[in-house]
């Protein structure tokens, strides 16, 4: 047989997890007790409304043909949803519902890239962003999230001849694995520059019911202009904590959908019906439910922020998302093996910053999995390895 492995998969690599992944086997066969911060899955459940909904509809046999698009309760769910959340206007033709967000932006690429053209992306950033972009045949540019810019784009740096080639950039707050969220100023400015060298926005807004300290959550669609050059993914994942269901949506400029609803219909039936009507059930829940969660987020933040400041290790509060970026404490320089070196002494993994880009090296981010007692006392456990010099 000839190698299976196509030659465009060799830009993947594994090496910084599957290392992280042997320590961890290694020390879970001692017996040891593992803390594991390092995966961005929710602990908390759905709402139970939400469980009835998708087994009720599982119970419906229609409900296993092809779905083949979006069911209309559920376009006119999100539409209500959009007006009363964030005060966007959308209708259906500005809709495509995806496999979650992770798979639509892995795709987009595909729908809008010619080979060579230039597509901005963060660093660091969420892995998938740059997979869209060389599924896409696109030369990737990415432009540095750093601290003392308070984690926001720089685009102006850039060079001009990139801007003209730029098809389009991605953009996402709040924020994985930085835990930034972003000023409306921001969002004009970057607007701006799209009409200037028409450039396409796509927006990443995984956290919007994740935000803390009275920061604003808003829409990319609410800013002036925002559906002129872009659209917005808008995940159900981590809001609902349904990111096993899969869906999430892409929506804004029509031209942009239409181009990736004629890609989708090339391979995807539609996203399980009774998961649309689960995620119907999400988007009606009552607001309150998704504000004690968030306040629940803020508490896990400050007991990890909080109690490893304690101890010395000087990270900063995120200002949203359910992760927590901290630079290396004094001493250390690779984040790979101070990864390795924490685990090893406390059983405690949490996520490289390497793994995000050439701007992660530094840092290493946890993920607010575990309640805020239990947050306290991972810190004990790191205070008394001694780690922190
Ligand atoms: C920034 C960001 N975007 C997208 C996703 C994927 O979301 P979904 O579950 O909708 O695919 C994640 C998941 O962790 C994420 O952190």
């Amino acid at each position: 047989m000839k190698t299976a492995k196509a030659q465009r998969l060799n830009h993947f690599q594994t090496g910084i997890f599957a290392s992280l992944d042997d320590k961890k086997n290694e020390l879970v066969k001692m017996g040891r007790t593992i803390y594991n911060l390092s995966i961005g899955t929710p602990d908390f459940k759905p709402h139970p409304s939400v469980m009835k909904a998708v087994s009720e509809a599982c119970l419906d046999a229609e409900n296993f043909k092809y779905a083949l698009t979006e069911i209309d309760e559920l376009t006119e769910t999100l539409i209500h949803y959009y007006k009363d959340r964030f005060s966007v206007e959308i209708c259906k033709e500005e809709i495509t519902a995806v496999h979650g967000s992770q798979e639509g932006i892995g795709h987009i690429g595909l729908a809008l890239c010619n080979k060579g053209d230039v597509v901005l992306l963060p660093d660091p950033g969420y892995p998938i962003f740059e997979v869209g972009a060389y599924f896409g045949e696109a030369e990737m540019h990415f432009y540095p999230l750093l601290e003392k810019n308070n984690y926001l784009p720089c685009l102006k740096e850039l060079d001009e001849d990139v801007l003209k080639r730029t098809k389009f950039i991605i953009l996402s707050y709040p924020s994985n694995p930085v835990g930034a969220v972003a000023t409306r100023q921001m969002y004009m400015e970057v607007i701006e520059l799209a009409k200037k060298y028409g450039f396409i926005i796509i927006n990443d807004n995984a956290y919007s019911d994740i935000i803390f300290d009275g920061n604003e959550s808003f829409s990319f669609l609410s800013i002036p202009g925002a559906k002129d050059v872009g659209i917005e993914f808008y995940s159900l994942s981590k809001s609902f904590n349904i990111t096993g269901a899969r869906i999430s949506f892409a929506i804004g400029n029509k031209e942009v959908i239409d181009a990736f609803k004629l890609l989708r219909s090339q391979y995807d039936f539609g996203v399980f019906k009774p998961v649309q009507y689960g995620a119907i059930a999400a988007m009606k829940l009552d607001r309150s439910v998704v504000e004690e969660q968030r306040l629940q987020y803020q508490k896990r933040r400050d007991a990890l922020c909080g109690n490893l400041r304690k101890i010395g290790w000087n990270v900063p509060d995120s200002k949203g998302t359910m992760f927590v970026w901290a630079p290396l404490p004094k001493g250390y320089n690779n984040s790979v093996e101070f990864c390795n070196l924490l685990m090893e002494k406390t059983g405690v993994i949490c996520t490289p910053g390497a793994a995000f880009g050439k701007n992660g090296e530094g840092y290493v981010r946890f993920a607010l999995v575990k309640d805020a007692d239990e947050l306290e006392k991972i810190v004990d456990v790191i205070a008394s390895s001694g780690i922190i010099k």
